[in-house]
């Protein structure tokens, strides 16, 4: 027979139902509060909370430690003067046509032995271009330093992209890396400077090559439209994308991804679209592969010489 209900603190109760002798085991309890020692407990309690205090405390204090760290290392390397940046940004833009340079001239050295003069005519006049190329950079450097106003004018989309896929055509023939284009006939002309535009599609486009030099058969499309006033483009590639944390710092001057690079390709690159009163987004494209967007007023004069 099952015992009566109790007024017991907790209570459990289990029925055997043997065949010989059904029985039920019983177990209750009503303990005496007002006689059970506290302090005990409370004293647990404060030393636990007083250990949980300390280790939060030690930890917030080892965070702002290394967010003082990465703040102090991140002034040292963005308080660089102004001509420290300059001369940073004439190396970092005159190295990649000067190595052109000394390509080309060793090459028609070449031709020269191998007594081929149509071939050293050829070389001489590309190793005359990146020079040219290099003569234009400084000066323009030199209107940068002066805080010349920058006149922006009518610029060929298209003839900008040919112009920089020659001037990279060694780095794009080693890799190899295919280049394809897609410009809608009323986005071509926008309001930009030349040689700004160029130095833009020119970091960008080395940035792409050098994602894919792992690759057997790279390529790099750029794509153009229009939207009421202002021109869309879009340049992607095959390689592997932007890791996060590419993302995050591209803009930064001196983060580099990648072994021996610089840094300051994109720094210059959006400084240069934001003068020129345009935008620069990055991401990567759904099908993977980095994804620069940018964005400038369209033009709707002719472009000049
Ligand atoms: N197309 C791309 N695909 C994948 N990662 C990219 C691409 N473009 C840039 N990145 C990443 O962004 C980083 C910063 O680019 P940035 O051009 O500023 O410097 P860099 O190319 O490393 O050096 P520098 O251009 O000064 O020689 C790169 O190191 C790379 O990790
Ligand atoms: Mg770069």
């Amino acid at each position: 027979v099952p015992p009566p209900p109790t007024e017991a603190f907790w209570h459990w109760q289990r029925q055997f139902s043997q065949h010989t002798q059904p029985f039920i085991l019983l177990a209750e309890a009503q303990p005496a509060w007002l006689s059970v020692a506290l302090l005990p407990f409370v004293l647990l309690f404060v030393g636990w909370a007083i250990v949980v205090a300390a280790g939060g405390v030690i930890l917030w204090q080892r965070k702002q430690r290394q967010n003082a760290d990465q703040r102090a290392w991140y002034y040292q390397h963005a308080r660089l003067n102004t001509l420290g940046e300059i001369t940073a940004g004439i190396v970092h833009e005159i190295n990649q046509p000067l190595t052109a340079v000394q390509t080309w001239i060793q090459g028609a050295q070449r031709q020269v032995r191998q007594d081929n003069p149509a071939a050293v005519a050829q070389a001489l006049g590309s190793a005359l271009v990146q020079t040219q190329r290099i003569s234009a950079l400084l000066t323009r450097f030199r209107e940068h330093v002066t805080q010349e106003a920058v006149t922006l004018e009518a610029v060929d989309l298209a003839e900008c992209w040919r112009h920089v896929g020659n001037l990279l055509e060694h780095e794009r023939t080693a890799s190899p890396v295919r280049l394809t284009h897609d410009f809608a006939a009323d986005a071509r002309t926008l309001c930009a400077d030349r040689l700004w535009l160029e130095q833009v599609l020119h970091n960008l486009l080395s940035n792409a090559i050098q994602a894919q030099q792992e690759r057997a058969a790279g390529w790099v499309h750029i794509r153009s439209h229009r939207e009421g006033e202002r021109i869309h483009i879009a340049i992607t590639d095959g390689g592997p994308g932007f890791t996060p944390e590419a993302l995050h710092n591209a803009f930064m001057p001196f983060y580099s991804g990648r072994e021996g690079g610089t840094g300051l390709g994109m720094t210059l690159t959006e400084s240069l679209v934001t003068r020129m009163n345009g935008t620069l987004a990055l991401d990567n494209a759904p099908e993977g592969g980095a994804r620069i967007r940018l964005q400038f007023a369209h033009h709707g004069g002719q472009v000049n010489g």
